[in-house]
């Protein structure tokens, strides 16, 4: 097995544990453990309690129950419980896919979804989307690319790294014609249940289709990817079966912990499910304002479901070079030095760049290089909204699955929280 570096993953490693303001990541706010026993009375002690051997490879039976539950017509065996989506995707592929077959990823997406089929040895085409398309799906492009080998289908619903639901029309297409040529269609929902209309959402796949694995995960919808959780779920055994002996060889079982913890989060998922989309709509309207003030820089269009939006920087078209030059710890503030006055060794090196980058944008320091003249330019109200800085929905992404043209705002989160954050105050 041949994999290529996950680039994607590589910035975070470098920059999601210093940078102040992650505005590039696509899970929604994250809870602490305490807030997820609070969700049922005698969770703590049984927690407490919870046996910490080896657990049952498939995922506890109460555990698959739960996740059953979520969809219409799936059966506890019909669910496996691999450590995460990312070891689902791993799974899922290796088990199911080898040299002689062909799959088709809908791209842009997330990284694995299409060096993971790669590395298989399999033959893949992408299914590209473009911007200047609004995103939209060509079904005729999708019916091209099918090859009598053509052994599975990668979509993402809703989509990484959009944030748009697949219409309902195409997504029933893409089920019709996976139908037609006997095609396995593996469906990342990681996002499911975080449409900002819950009436857009679209029945899971593996509830429509019979020969489909629907990939669901801890970490985006309900915010808790410390958990390390994930499911699939799929009405043909033999997926299910064939992803269970491939896991065998990645991690065996699942931690119990979080088996224990996932159980009581998904029983409670409403709870979460609600938190999360109320901090979504109140920084989606944050963020629709900023960008229409600045539709000179930035060009979106604007997600109906998940916490991510993929933004276009204008001005800079060769993202690799600048992100480069303009490494994220140049922006790095501290929220509390705002309320309170900024001080110069933190914040100077950030407006320089806000110049240099964007010029004509607001953080303009005007005069003064000391503390105090920097505190009398950029002090905040305090009452300013900082959720969408603390955890945002603004998703911006490194080159990612060949999406190199688009911009990645990566660098500039701290920049863009700053933004906000006066824009917002001011
Ligand atoms: C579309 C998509 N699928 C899968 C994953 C992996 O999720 P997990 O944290 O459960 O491994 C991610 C993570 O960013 C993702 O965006």
């Amino acid at each position: 097995m041949r994999m290529k570096p996950f680039r994607i993953e590589q910035y975070f490693a470098k920059h999601e544990f210093s940078a102040k303001y992650l505005l590039s990541s696509s899970d929604a706010e994250s809870r602490t453990i305490q807030d997820v026993l609070d969700l049922e009375p005698g969770s703590h002690e049984r927690l407490l309690q919870h046996w910490c051997g080896y657990t049952e490879s498939p995922g506890a039976p109460w555990l698959r129950s739960t996740v059953a539950a979520i969809y219409k017509n799936i059966a506890p065996e019909q669910v496996l419980v691999p450590s995460c989506a990312e070891e689902g995707i791993l799974v899922v592929y290796h088990a199911m896919v080898g040299p002689e077959d062909h799959v088709v990823v809908e791209t842009p997406c997330f990284e694995s979804g299409l060096e993971v089929a790669r590395s298989t040895g399999a033959e893949v085409s992408e299914w590209r989307r473009k911007a200047e398309d609004g995103w939209s799906h060509n079904l005729d492009a999708l019916r091209k690319l099918i090859r009598p080998n053509t052994r599975m289908i990668y979509i993402t619903t809703p989509h990484h790294p959009t944030g748009l639901l697949m219409p309902r029309q195409v997504f029933e297409e893409v089920i019709e014609l996976c139908r037609k040529h006997r095609i396995l269609l593996f469906c990342d929902e990681v996002f499911r249940e975080l449409e900002h209309d819950p009436g857009m959402r679209l029945p899971a796949a593996c509830d429509v289709y019979e020969n489909a694995v629907s990939l669901g995960s801890m970490s985006k919808t309900y915010g808790l990817p410390g958990l390390r959780l994930g499911w699939l779920v799929s009405r043909n055994p033999s997926v299910i079966q064939r992803c269970l002996d491939f896991r065998f060889y990645t991690t065996i079982c699942s931690s119990a912990p979080s088996e224990f913890l996932t159980d009581v989060a998904l029983r409670h998922r409403q709870v979460l499910i609600q938190r999360n989309l109320g901090i979504l709509r109140r920084n989606l309207s944050l963020l629709e304002a900023f960008f229409a003030e600045r539709s000179d820089l930035f060009e979106w269009v604007k997600p109906n479901a998940s916490p991510m939006c993929f933004v276009r920087f204008k001005p800079q078209r060769d993202v690799a070079q600048f992100l480069r030059r303009t490494p994220p710890h140049s922006f790095r503030v501290r929220t509390r030095e705002y309320a309170g006055g900024a001080s110069a060794t933190e914040l100077l090196p950030g407006i320089k760049v806000l110049e240099k980058h964007k010029s004509g944008i607001r953080a303009k320091r005007t005069s003064g290089t000391t503390s105090e003249s920097c505190q009398a330019k950029l002090t905040v109200s305090k009452s300013c909204d900082c959720e969408m800085v603390r955890k945002g929905i603004l998703s911006t992404r490194p080159p990612n699955s060949g999406a190199s043209e688009f911009s990645a705002l990566f660098a500039l989160s701290e920049a863009v929280s700053f933004l906000q954050i006066r824009h917002d105050g001011a």
